[in-house]
């Protein structure tokens, strides 16, 4: 073996990980059609089969609510999740299903704060993400109202936006103003471009994430979800005890 292939090597697990000690998946995107995630049940079933296979106890899927692309309501995304429940009751995976939303910190989402009833995850956590071209200009203020409103404010995949790679100081802020920071799995499978892996990494180094989610869309991205699973950073973030995870289930 060369030098590269040593190092390259030494970084990688010889065993996978798996997901026992988290319990609980709270970040995909498996109602079928209402989003960019899967397009059937049966494919909404062959990912849930594999992540229960891979300790999962508890999938709360989180279909996008975008003002401009998916309109999803409370009732279409209740009703979709009903009757993916009842699916993965008759396939017999013993996994729960639970259903919320990812949220698009977009020009309507002002609005749908007003009107109030948020699709939340456990006790009031709200998943949201922002465009990965630039933060809305009212993210701040955003932020702190749906605080003073009670929701605990998780931010997906924080190391997706590019635009605060040389700007690390903006993750702080929003650590110290008690935002929650959910990483995807697939940010450390060597998939996405090395700033974001490279972000991920720092982010967990600093101590920075509470929550671990697969962000599942397709069954293409299990594939990826399961080449991360030889990542030592991954096994050092989930090893750590200190992701929120279990506390979902
Ligand atoms: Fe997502």
């Amino acid at each position: 073996m060369g030098m590269f292939e040593e190092l390259f090597s030494s970084q990688k697990l010889s065993t996978p990980l798996d997901f026992k000690s988290l319990k609980v998946d709270m970040h995909s995107h498996l109602i079928p059609a209402i989003d960019d995630g899967v397009n059937s049940f049966e494919e909404a079933l062959q990912i849930i089969r594999h992540l229960n296979e891979l300790g999962f106890e508890k999938i709360i899927t989180t279909p996008h609510i975008m003002h401009d692309y998916y309109k999803n309501t409370r009732e279409i995304i209740v009703r979709g999740c009903d009757s993916l429940r009842y699916i993965v009751e008759q396939a017999k995976i013993p996994v729960e299903i639970e259903v919320a939303a990812e949220y698009l910190i977009d020009d309507g989402f002002e609005e749908k704060l007003k009107a109030g009833d948020l699709l939340t995850i456990g006790d009031k956590f709200l998943l949201v993400e922002l465009s990965y071209f630039q933060p809305h200009p009212n993210l701040s203020s955003i932020i702190f109202n749906l605080q003073i409103e009670g929701y605990k404010v998780i931010l997906a995949h924080p190391e997706r936006y590019s635009y605060w790679h040389n700007n690390f100081r903006k993750y702080e802020e929003l650590k110290d103003r008690g935002v929650f920071f959910q990483l995807n799995t697939l940010s450390l499978a060597n998939i996405y471009p090395t700033d974001v892996q490279k972000t991920a990494e720092k982010l967990i180094h600093g101590k920075m994430i509470d929550f671990l989610g697969t962000d599942m869309h397709n069954m293409l991205s299990i594939e990826k979800l399961e080449i991360s699973l030889y990542s030592r950073t991954l096994d050092k973030l989930i090893s750590s005890g200190k992701l929120l995870n279990p506390s979902l289930l």
